[in-house]
């Protein structure tokens, strides 16, 4: 007999062993799932390349309950205390998965791809006070935001001026970049509202399409490094040029020594003896990448929702909250909040199931035992609609809802938009600032409808992480309530 029959008999047993492994003797067999996510993660993969997994792990939750496996080493949870266990109690030991390898720039690590807590707590220090809800609303930030938010009304009534609506999703996304921006760069910060070379640069960081490229680059590092030599739409996960170069002329240039004392550049400017320069942009980038599309995509989500002819009342409701209180800071309104809230509930910017690593040692998630590395996570989308006690009639959009007393607790415990813990959005008070202001600037003065031309699909479409509207088009029509 040869070698190579004694090799392929041992490589048959270990085959077998694992298959009996994966199928009936891990501990994750015992939790309900589809029978093909105990042998094998490539249906996954599958639904992942389709830009299906969103809708295919709450489909899962939907048959199987709140707690899914949904391939040989990965669980889904759906519930408030999976989603505390996971990223919040005691900084929770659950580490990111290599995922976040993918957010890396310039090389270099930053903030939200960094993997490990002590290593997270670190960077978060050199800057976390800069997005702290006091700091924001200081009024060298907020009026920064509030002059942007009167130049996207100036920009959408041009163009319904000249050609009766305007696709809002450009302008939008053109006030998120310039909202970062300003927060990072001040007064370097873009203006592609109204300048058509910053125009660009929001162009080239939204109308992308790399998840194919992605997904391989984080599943098979070497064939999507191969692949990249050979097909273009490999490359795709090429880092924007203009993006990168703006970032990297505000952060190595005299450009740094004279940002704002505002911004968050000067803030790590404080440290640059010892942050490596290269560190400091990829964080930049990192946030500019962040604040576009997210708080983007939300308001354009928003915008179409509200003017839809189901949401009149909700716009009248809206307005007459803002002229009663023309005087009340954005962020004590309470109807206001509850629109936002609910437009985050509804389209979640990033969705998504967020991935840990279950500690050595194990744990103990909703009454099963999880080995160590497992991975976790739990999904915006599905938290936000699974528990039809807490959320009834999860598909519509109820601002109200948020107003009851009844199940507040609960319903704030399963918000997901901005995920929660340590590692939850460190923008939240300047996205929710962003939203808020922009609302009162447009609400105030006009009512939307949608445009009879309106036929582009605003489906929510998966990226890797995020998601946007299916077309990027959304026509509305801005009416001056007399
Ligand atoms: C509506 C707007 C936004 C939404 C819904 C949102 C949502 C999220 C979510 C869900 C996470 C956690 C992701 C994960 O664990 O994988 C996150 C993290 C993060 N977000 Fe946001 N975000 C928004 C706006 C912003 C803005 C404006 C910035 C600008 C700085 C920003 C910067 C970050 C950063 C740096 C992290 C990583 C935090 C860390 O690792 O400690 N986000 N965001």
């Amino acid at each position: 007999m040869s070698v190579a029959y004694y090799l392929g008999i041992v490589a048959l047993l270990c085959l077998i062993y694992v298959v009996c492994y994966r199928v009936f003797l891990s501990p994750l067999a015992k939790i309900p799932g589809p029978v093909i996510t105990r042998f094998t993660g490539g249906w996954l993969l599958y639904q992942e390349l389709t830009r299906r997994r969103r809708l295919y792990v709450h489909e899962l939750h939907k048959r199987y309950g709140p707690v899914v496996r949904i391939a040989p080493d990965e669980v889904s949870f759906a519930t408030g205390e999976a989603a505390k266990q996971i990223y919040s109690v005691g900084g929770s030991g659950f580490e990111k998965t290599e995922f976040y390898d993918l957010f890396m720039n310039f090389g270099a690590r930053n903030m939200f791809s960094t993997l490990t807590k002590s290593e997270h707590s670190e960077r978060k220090r050199r800057m976390a006070d800069r997005y702290a809800k006091k700091y924001v609303m200081q009024s060298g930030v907020l009026s920064g935001i509030e002059e942007r938010a009167r130049m996207f009304v100036k920009k959408v009534l041009q163009e319904c001026a000249a050609q009766k609506c305007v696709n809002v999703y450009v302008p939008l996304h053109c006030y998120a970049l310039d909202g970062i921006t300003h927060h990072l760069f001040h007064p370097f910060g873009t203006h592609a509202v109204e300048d058509d070379e910053d125009l660009k640069m929001m162009q080239e960081l939204s109308y992308h399409d790399s998840l194919k490229s992605r997904v391989i680059q984080h599943r098979y590092p070497r064939l999507h490094s191969l692949l990249s030599n050979l097909a273009n739409p490999f490359r795709a996960t090429k880092k924007p040029d203009r993006a990168s170069a703006y970032v990297l002329e505000n952060c190595t240039t005299a450009k740094a020594a004279a940002v704002a004392d505002h911004t968050v550049l000067s803030k790590l400017q404080a440290r640059k003896d010892t942050v490596p320069i290269l560190e400091m942009a990829s964080e930049c980038m990192d946030h500019l990448v962040a604040g576009i599309d997210t708080t983007g995509d939300g308001l354009c989500f928003l915008l179409w929702q509200l003017s839809r002819p189901e949401s009149g009342a909700i716009q009248d409701k809206l307005r007459a909250e803002l002229l009663r209180n023309p005087a009340t800071p954005v962020d004590e309104l309470p109807y206001l909040e509850a629109v936002v809230k609910e437009g985050l509930r509804c389209y979640s910017p990033i969705p998504m199931s967020l991935p840990r690593r279950v500690p050595d040692g194990g744990r103990v998630l909703e009454g099963y035992f999880l080995p160590a590395w497992t991975t976790v996570s739990c999904q915006a989308f599905t938290l936000h609609q699974l528990d039809t006690e807490v959320f009834p009639r999860p598909g519509e959009f109820i601002p109200e809802r948020w107003l009851e007393q009844d199940r507040r607790e609960e319903r704030n415990k399963l918000f997901f938009a901005f995920a929660s813990g340590g590692r939850g959005c460190i923008g939240r008070n300047l996205a929710l600032m962003e939203m808020k202001i922009l609302l009162k600037e447009v609400y105030c003065t006009y009512r939307t409808t949608l445009s009879p031309d309106m036929t582009a699909s605003m489906e929510i479409s998966d990226q890797i992480i995020a998601s946007r509207p299916k077309d990027q088009v959304c026509l509305l029509q801005f009416q001056e309530i007399a």
